[in-house]
């Protein structure tokens, strides 16, 4: 692995006691198609994973539903044994149908079964974080966090979890959940154009808590606006840059976690969220989500 020559964009964080870059990696879309099945290119991902850690991220996010099991073997078969500075993320609530859906699990029993996966599958005997992943693919939907929350609770005092989070969840969910044990992060869909969560990420940044937008760049439907195509020409970058640095400025607890199953990508995504945005790109950008 290369030693990184310069340094991430946007410092670090520090998740639960542990020193993170802000700039992070989503490992979600090195699986087959629709997050089904093994990449069509098996080294390729792998190398995607090793580029990553040899420029210096220390924060990976994932989730043995991703394939299903398929992104986390590829991250072991890929950095195992892991460098002590490397962070791994997961989260638990759902499981895979053979159509490709994410059934919800949230039974004690099925968040059981789903850390024990994770442990086995990333090859630890503790995981760092795990987020409880509620809602839908519509997002998130309304009802108690408790027992379900109150389950990887009971994990991590038997040592099997060593920080908790949130993921696709409501800002009353946050505070029930807040209300029974620490979390050290949110994970939710935010990004330039989907700003429902504004509020949330201050209030999580004024109480020192990390905010984690998923579908940073849009997702599976990649971010397209006028606005965004413009500040970017103006800037002479890729709209995906600027959605990135936008971000990165946006507030100290987001931390990054970009998807990509291209080096390229990764080396561009990394230089992107290092652009520096003026208050007038910041303002034009700032309008495409209100
Ligand atoms: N908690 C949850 O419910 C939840 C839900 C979804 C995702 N997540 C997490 O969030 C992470 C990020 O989400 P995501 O990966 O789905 O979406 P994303 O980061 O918004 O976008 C990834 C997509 O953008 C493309 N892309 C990335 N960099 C690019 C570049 N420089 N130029 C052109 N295309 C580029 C990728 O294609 P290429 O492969 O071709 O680069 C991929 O299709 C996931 O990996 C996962 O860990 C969490």
């Amino acid at each position: 692995m290369n030693t990184p020559s310069t340094p991430l964009p946007g410092g670090t964080w520090t998740l639960g006691g542990s020193i993170v870059t802000r700039f992070g990696y989503g490992a979600m879309q090195l699986a087959g198609p629709w997050v089904m099945g093994p990449p069509a290119d098996h080294d390729g991902a792998l190398a995607v994973l090793r580029e990553a850690v040899g420029l210096g991220i220390t924060h990976i996010d994932t989730s043995d539903a991703y394939g299903p099991r398929i992104t986390n073997e590829l991250i072991r078969e890929a950095l195992h044994p892991y460098p002590e500075p490397l962070f791994i993320a997961t989260k638990v609530g759902a499981t895979r149908d053979a159509q490709g859906g994410w059934p919800t699990a949230r039974r004690p029993e099925d968040l059981r079964k789903q850390v024990h996966e994770n442990l086995g599958s990333l090859g630890v005997e503790a995981l760092d974080l795990v987020n409880m992943r509620m809602g839908d693919a519509q997002g998130p939907q309304p009802g108690s966090i408790t027992e379900a929350f109150e389950t990887l609770v009971d994990l991590q005092r038997e040592g099997l979890i060593r920080h908790l989070g949130v993921s696709n969840v409501t800002a009353e969910q946050v505070e029930e959940a807040r209300g029974i044990a620490p979390i050290v992060c949110v994970q939710n869909m935010y990004n330039l154009a989907h700003r429902h969560d504004d509020d949330l990420v201050d209030h999580l940044a004024a109480d020192g808590i990390a905010y984690v937008p998923f579908f940073p760049l849009g997702g599976f439907t990649p971010l397209q606006s006028e606005a965004l195509s413009q500040v970017a020409s103006r800037l002479e970058a890729t709209p995906m840059s600027v959605a990135l640095a936008w971000l990165m400025q946006r507030s100290p607890n987001i931390l990054l976690i970009p998807g990509t199953s291209s080096t390229a990508h990764l080396r561009q995504n990394i230089a992107g969220a290092g652009l520096s945005l003026s208050d007038e790109d910041v303002a034009e950008l700032d309008n495409i989500g209100h």
